[in-house]
């Protein structure tokens, strides 16, 4: 199946191309050497984790090196932890040591979590160098490898500090999802059963109608759906890149219940992905007392998760201890819980709920455990 080519035009921005399919991780070289700031990079350093490493760095660096790049790695270990201050100053002095310069270029090799980390290394060493995104999770294929964002954790909460870095280019190969586990899998389809919801109809319905083979991973309904997937997330952040607008809120769709669910059951105990789901089911149902959400959109959403690998959560936790969680999330503001709710699929809206309200309805998602 010949590679989908999605460009991301973003006002301000230089465009660039995200490329989906099978084969594009060996082409990253030959890619990489049609990019204008990246062509004549001196060195190029792969950043990835201890997983994704022994899978697919060689072959990211071989393609590299093929199209006559210098090559050099970083590897730091798998997982959430790793987007720390303390990997970051890591990171940082490596490609200091690496005698890295302004013309060179990272290349982060990885699921969201090495996106993350480096991206906000490359837009802070020497104040900002090239990165090309090459996403291996289905999570970053489909959301954090587009749009820009970048940051690191701090124990007051996640992603704390951070950049809007645009990447040069990002390498979505498909081949490299084979190995992601089940768990990972469920998440990237989490936020495209989101992306969906929020985007239309037309989104919406293919994936109601594709679910079975998307979470078959069929290589050409995968293909389809990320694709579909950065369109969105393209369009979104074109319209607010730094979330000021009052658009990009809607990238929280289901993330508002889901945050509180990952710290009140103890965070790695769901996944994501599970959380968000959990919240989009939440927020559904909210949704129909407070914007009219027509219940036959809560009931196909529900079938959608359920075919997605995504069923309701049997947990619950008090009703209180969840709205205090929503209150110190950092998209509340003032103290008021904000949801995006769907008025219908493809129309959307941000409602402050009021704490009492939310209280009932929180009561009610409890009491349906
Ligand atoms: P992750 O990067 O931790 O990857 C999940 C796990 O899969 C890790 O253990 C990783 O080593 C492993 N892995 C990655 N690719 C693999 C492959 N091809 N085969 C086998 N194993 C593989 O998690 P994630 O879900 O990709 O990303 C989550 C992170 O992304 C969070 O830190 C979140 O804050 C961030 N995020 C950022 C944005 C953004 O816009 N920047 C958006 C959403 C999420
Ligand atoms: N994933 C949320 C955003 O990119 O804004």
């Amino acid at each position: 199946m010949p590679a989908t080519k999605v460009v991301v035009n973003i006002p301000g921005e230089s465009p660039y191309d995200v490329r989906i399919g099978a084969d594009v991780l060996d082409g990253l070289g030959a890619y990489c050497k049609r990019l204008a700031g990246v062509a004549s990079a001196p060195r190029m350093v792969v950043v990835t984790d201890s997983n994704v490493a022994p899978l697919y760095l060689e072959r990211a660096k071989d393609s590299l090196r093929t199209a006559g790049f210098r090559v050099s790695d970083i590897v730091v270990p798998a997982g959430e932890e790793s987007k720390s201050l303390s990997v970051i100053g890591e990171v940082w002095e490596a490609l200091g040591a690496l005698g890295l310069t302004r013309d060179c270029c990272v290349v982060a090799l990885g699921g969201g979590v090495v996106g993350d980390l480096a991206g906000f290394a490359a837009s802070t060493y020497m104040r900002g160098i090239a990165v090309v995104q090459v996403p291996t999770t289905l999570l970053a294929m489909v959301d954090s490898s587009v749009g820009g964002k970048t940051g690191v954790n701090l124990s007051a909460g996640k992603n704390l500090v951070g950049t809007f870095k645009q990447p040069a280019y990002v390498c979505a190969s498909t081949a490299v999802l084979s190995t992601l586990p089940a768990r990972e899998w469920a998440c990237g389809c989490a936020e495209i059963a989101k992306s969906s919801v929020i985007d239309s109809d037309e989104f919406f319905f293919w994936l109601v109608e594709h679910a079975p083979e998307l979470a078959a991973r069929e290589e050409s309904v995968v293909a389809q759906a990320i694709a579909r997937s950065v369109v969105f997330k393209a369009n979104v952040v074109a319209e607010d890149k730094t979330e000021s607008r009052g658009v990009r809120e809607c990238l929280n769709y289901g993330h508002t219940l889901g945050h509180a669910v990952e710290k009140l059951s103890g965070y790695g105990v769901f996944s994501h992905g599970a959380a968000v789901a959990e919240g989009m089911r939440f927020a559904a149902r909210l949704g129909e007392a407070l914007v009219g959400t027509p219940h036959e959109l809560t009931q196909a959403q529900d079938e959608l998760l359920d075919t997605l690998g995504l069923p309701a959560l049997a947990w619950s936790a008090a009703p209180e201890d969840m709205l205090d969680a929503m209150k110190r999330d950092k998209k509340a503001r003032a103290g008021v819980v904000r949801f995006v709710l769907p008025r219908d699929v493809g129309a959307w809206e941000l409602v402050n709920v009021p704490d009492d309200v939310l209280l009932e309805h929180l009561r009610a998602w409890k009491a349906g455990k």
